[in-house]
Formats: C-alpha cells, structure tokens, sequence
C-alpha cells in the first residue's frame, strides 16, 4: 500500500485539531498570536503519543451487510470527485464489485469471503476513509421447546433456524393468558431460558423470544401448556436387588427425582418395568412408594429393570424418561450354573446336604419339582444300594455252598458232570 496515503491517515486527527486551533487563533481580537503559538505547540505536542497509537492501522467503524446481496460501501462522506481506490486488507484484489462515480464501491452478491477491512484512497495515494465489513443474516424464526420438570420451573430452550454468523441478543418473556409479561432468564451461550414459579393454574402461557442482530429483529411467539409439558426427572438412584431363599423374586427401590418437591402436596406414580435378558416383552408394576417386590422373575435368569415416574393427579403430564437399565439376577443356591456339571452320575458324588439340589439343574425347576427329584433320587439310589448287598449275599452264599459240596462229594460230583451231555 502507498506509504504516503497512511502517514495521512494518521495525522489527521492531529491535524484537524491543530487546524481547528489555528482557526480560533485567526478569529481578530481573541487571543494574541504568541499565546496562540504556544496552544499550538502545546497541542501538537499532546497529539504526538496518539499519532503513535493509530499507527496500528486501526478501523474503529464496523458495517454489517447481508450476505448474497449487494452490499454498498461509501468512501466516507467526503464528495470527492477524483477517482477513488479501494483496498481490502490492504491489497487491491477485491471481490466481485463495481465503483460508482461518486466513489462508493459496491459488492455484488456477497458472500463470507468478502468480509474484511475496506480502505478507500484518493489518486495521490491518501486515506480517505477505512471501515471493517462484516456479512451475515439477519435472524430467523427459532425453534423452542419448553421442560417443565416440576410445579415451580420452566425451561425453554431454541435452536436457530437460520446461521446468521453476526452476535445476537435475546430478549424472552412469559406470560399467563391473564397476566403480565414475566422475563425470562437468558442463558445465551446455552440458548435457555428459565421462569421459577410461573402460574401453574393458567391454562396456556405464551413465550415470546426475540433475536436481535445487527441486521434486523425477529420474534418467535410459542404457547405452552404446562400442565401437559410437566415432565419428571426419571426416578434416582434406581437399584435391584435378589432376595435370599427366593430365586423368583427381586426389590426394587429407588428414590424420587431430586428436581421434584417431596411433600406430599405432589404425588407420583411410579411405572417398574422387566423382563428376563433375550425377552421382547416386559413385565409391569405401578407403585406410589418404594421399594417394590417381584414376586414372578424367572428363576436363574438375568433380568432388566427400568423405573420412571409421573404426576399422580395430572394424567395429561408426561411421563420421565426411564432410568438407566440395571441387570440383575434373582436368588439361585449355586451362583453360576455350569451346564456340563449337569451329568447324572454327578449326583452321587455330590455333597450330601438336601436342599443345595434345587439349584442343581440347569436353569428353572421350580421347588416342588425339584423336591420331587430328589425323592426319585433318593429311593433309586436305596433301590441300587439294596440291589447290591443283595447280590453280594447271594454271591457268598453260593460259594459257601458250593464249596461244602465240593467237599463231601468230590469224586461222584466230578464224575457226574463229565457224564453229562454238553
Ligand atoms: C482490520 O481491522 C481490525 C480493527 O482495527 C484489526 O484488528 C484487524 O487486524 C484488521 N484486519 C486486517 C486483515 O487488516
Ligand atoms: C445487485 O446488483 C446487480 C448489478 O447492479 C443487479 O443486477 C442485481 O439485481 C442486484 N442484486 C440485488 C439483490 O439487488
Ligand atoms: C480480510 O481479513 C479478514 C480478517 O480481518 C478475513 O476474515 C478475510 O477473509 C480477509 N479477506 C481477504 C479477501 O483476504
Ligand atoms: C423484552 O420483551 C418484553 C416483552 O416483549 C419487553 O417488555 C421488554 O422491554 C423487552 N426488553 C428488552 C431489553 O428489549
Ligand atoms: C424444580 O426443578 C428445577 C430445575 O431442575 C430445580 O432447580 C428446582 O429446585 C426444582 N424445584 C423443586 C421445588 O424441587
């Protein structure tokens, strides 16, 4: 850029104000010219450190414009008659542009690109005027929606509708059909906005955000039902536990949602849902307190569990999210079955206390079944055990017998027996 044009630049203000000051000393019969002099000397003297300052090519005025639109710069207010030329970062390549006469240039069809410091200078190289451009959109419609997680708060938070890349302020508001308006509490950087205690019996409430940017203004009008919006926190703490000696059943408990009054002026009712692991269908149970006990888990199978809560009173309000699911398996005597255990023979060599075989089988006997088992078990183990001392009683006797036999008539016997036909 022409060296020239910014020494200009940067004496201006110094000169205005030695000029303004050199006008004042002009006007007959005011000051005398040495006092003057010394205001002059005095002044340039003060502006130095400040010419100094501006050195760092500052724009102190910002444009906003609309992108793919023309977008008009003017090259101050000066009328200059002589050509101008326009600089961006100061280089001379600009976007798509044309100059009119009077010296303002104009951006056609703009787009991001085109963002930055425009300086306008005359033919001898001189600063006439400088100005930062920044393009976006104006705002758009927003999207809001509203939690109402309990009787005494709302939150609404939007999404934009349109990128506008210019900063924003926001201005929200509520109001009950009958009353006044209310503001609510902006959270920009998070795009919320809170109202504690709105009027809950009011039917419909109206909220009213309004975007503000440098471009334009755009209000976004919604109404809410709370009473239907009202939404718990899912129930806390959440947690399933077996019951010993029954492998059908489990506690649940849990505790209310900590953004939710606990005094009884606001009862919940709470939806408990399970299933075995692998099942497509659930198993429910309601409750108004904790804990809860299923009594029809399936015995030796894991289990899922969810719990979420609701308004009792207000059937129109939502109901929470569930809470995180927990797995959890019922009671069983032998904590992890293994199948290849599960051979007969392994029944004899077990050790020897009753009631640890209902757990023996592979997953679900209920207890009778098992009982019954067991008896079977034991009466063929007797049957087999007295099968065998049977056996081996008639095993001696026979070779007592035989050996008496033997010896009072060896000979004859011995003979007979060759006698006979084979
Ligand atoms: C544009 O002007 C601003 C404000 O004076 C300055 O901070 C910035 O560095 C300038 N940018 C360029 C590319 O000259
Ligand atoms: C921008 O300027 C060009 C040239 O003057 C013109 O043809 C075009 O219609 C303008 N566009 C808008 C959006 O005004
Ligand atoms: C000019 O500088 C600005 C930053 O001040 C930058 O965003 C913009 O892209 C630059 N434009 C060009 C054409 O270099
Ligand atoms: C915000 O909006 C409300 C209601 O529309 C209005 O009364 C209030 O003056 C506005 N506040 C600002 C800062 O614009
Ligand atoms: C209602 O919910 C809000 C947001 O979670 C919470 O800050 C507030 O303490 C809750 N009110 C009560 C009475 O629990």
């Amino acid at each position: 850029m022409p060296q020239g044009s910014f020494s200009q630049f940067l004496l201006k203000p110094y000169r205005r104000g030695v000029d303004s000051t050199l006008g004042i000393c002009k006007m007959p019969g005011l000051l005398s010219s040495p006092v003057c002099l010394t205001v002059v000397w005095f002044l340039s003297w003060l502006l130095r450190p400040s010419c100094a300052q501006i050195w760092t090519d500052e724009v102190s005025d910002v444009q906003f414009g609309r992108l793919d639109s023309n977008v008009t710069l003017a090259c101050g207010n000066s009328k200059t008659r002589t050509p101008v030329v326009w600089h961006l970062n100061h280089s001379s390549a600009l976007p798509w542009h044309k100059v009119t006469s009077n010296g303002t240039l104009i951006l056609l069809h703009t787009n991001l690109s085109a963002q930055g410091n425009y300086s306008c200078y005359d033919n001898q190289g001189n600063l006439l005027h400088s100005v930062k451009l920044r393009l976006g959109h104006p705002p758009g419609k927003l999207t809001v929606s509203c939690q109402v997680p309990n009787h005494t708060h709302v939150r609404c938070s939007w999404v934009e509708s349109v990128k506008t890349f210019l900063p924003a302020t926001y201005n929200a508001s509520l109001r009950g059909k009958t009353q006044d308006w209310r503001p609510c509490v902006l959270d920009v950087a998070r795009k919320h906005c809170d109202v504690d205690h709105p009027a809950f019996w009011q039917t419909t409430h109206v909220l009213r955000i309004t975007e503000t940017n440098a471009l334009d203004s755009k209000t976004t009008e919604i109404r809410l039902k709370l009473h239907v919006l009202l939404k718990p926190d899912p129930p806390e703490s959440v947690s399933v536990e077996k019951i010993e000696g029954y492998p059908k059943r489990l506690n649940v408990s849990w505790n209310f949602p900590s953004s939710w009054p606990t005094h009884n002026a606001f009862p919940l009712v709470f939806h408990i849902r399970y299933r075995p692991q692998g099942s497509v269908y659930w198993s429910e149970v309601y409750s108004e307190i904790s804990p809860v006990v299923i009594f029809d888990a399936l015995a030796g199978h894991l289990h899922q569990l969810q719990v979420r809560a609701r308004d009792e009173v207000n059937t129109e309000s939502q109901w929470s999210e569930w809470s995180p699911l927990l797995v959890v398996q019922p009671w069983q005597a032998y904590p992890t079955p293994d199948p290849a255990e599960d051979l007969p023979e392994d029944f004899f060599s077990f050790s020897p206390k009753p009631e640890t075989t209902t757990a023996r089988s592979p997953n679900v006997v209920p207890e009778d079944e098992a009982n019954l088992g067991l008896v079977i078990l034991l009466v063929l183990f007797s049957v087999v055990m007295l099968t065998t001392i049977l056996a081996l009683i008639f095993v001696v006797w026979v070779k007592q017998k035989r050996r008496d036999h033997v010896t009072k008539q060896e000979l004859t016997s011995m003979v007979k027996m060759k006698s006979m036909p084979i």
